[in-house]
């Protein structure tokens, strides 16, 4: 019997996650399919009701859904309970269960990109405190991180953070960021400054050491204008986009049974995309 996967959100049109699956399903000749499925948000409860009588072995959840699905699922894990939303969720013994991926997507980027960087006592800059902070605060401190130096425009947000997270987590003021990259192994944007259609992230990095890693979550436009002013000056950089394929894996290896790829070809795919005119 064909596997049925799909994603949930309101809207979902731009979604790529049809694609990412659909790569893997044909590249490992699966007999699945993932679809992309708008649930309005009073209809959430009742589509996680009768998900398994539709057919689905599970869904991934993005906006607005991700605190929602938390709720109507069994969370599986500590790391995902911490965080308080689920982006991936499955069947197993007859009952529903979330759990975060975001945080590994995260890591295994960083690690495709630069393969010898350790996060084991660095210390780190990140950019703002959402959702998407959230979960790779999560995973850099589980991974060993020293220090966490979160920085964001409402104070109040990054200071919720270290209650959650612990002392290794310090809240820091919007303006004084500059001066705060003096000392960073890594920077990380998880705000959605300098994405296509918001605000440029206006952030000199004369400060920054030239060995530090900058990271952008925001992947529309491939290449944010954060990370071609860190590569002119000399960093290594890390472009958003294999976040977004990396989440992805533990999905597909849950509802599918087969652990895939984030290939080169893959990357491509997405990229194009997202920038038709996207060369190598
Ligand atoms: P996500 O789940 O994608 O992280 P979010 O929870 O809405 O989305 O968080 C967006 C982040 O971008 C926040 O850190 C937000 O800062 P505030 O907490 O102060 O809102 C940050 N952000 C968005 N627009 C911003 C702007 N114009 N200037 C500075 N920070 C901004």
């Amino acid at each position: 019997m064909t596997r049925k996967a799909c994603v949930i959100g309101w809207p979902i049109s731009h979604s790529r996650s049809p694609i990412i699956h659909g790569y893997w399903l044909e590249r490992y000749g699966i007999d699945g399919a993932y679809e992309r499925i708008a649930v309005p948000p009073d209809d959430l409860p009742s589509f996680f009701k009768s998900l398994g009588e539709k057919g689905y072995v599970g869904c991934n959840v993005t906006l607005p859904h991700k605190e929602g699905a938390f709720r109507a699922v069994r969370v599986a894990d500590a790391a995902t309970t911490r965080l308080g939303v689920v982006n991936t969720v499955f069947h197993r013994d007859g009952e529903l269960w979330g759990t975060s991926t975001d945080g590994e997507g995260f890591l295994a980027n960083l690690s495709d990109h630069v393969p010898d960087w350790q996060a084991k006592d660095r210390s780190v800059v990140i950019l703002g405190a959402g959702g998407a902070a959230r979960a790779i605060v999560g995973a850099l401190l589980d991974a060993g991180c020293r220090r966490l130096l979160v920085v964001n425009r409402t104070l109040a947000r990054a200071e919720e953070l270290r209650r959650d997270f612990g002392p290794r987590v310090e809240p820091r003021q919007w303006m004084d960021v500059e001066k705060l990259l003096e000392d960073a192994d890594l920077l990380v944007n998880t705000t959605s400054l300098g994405m296509s259609g918001q605000p440029r992230l206006a952030l000199d990095l004369d400060h920054l050491p030239r060995s530090a890693v900058v990271t952008d979550i925001v992947y529309t436009p491939l290449e944010t204008d954060l990370l071609i002013r860190a590569r002119a000056r000399g960093n290594v950089v890390v472009p958003g986009l294999g976040m977004l394929l990396h989440q992805a894996v533990r999905g597909f290896e849950l509802w599918f049974g087969h652990r895939p790829e984030v290939t080169v070809e893959l990357h491509d795919l997405v990229a194009r995309d997202i920038d038709p005119g996207f060369k190598r």
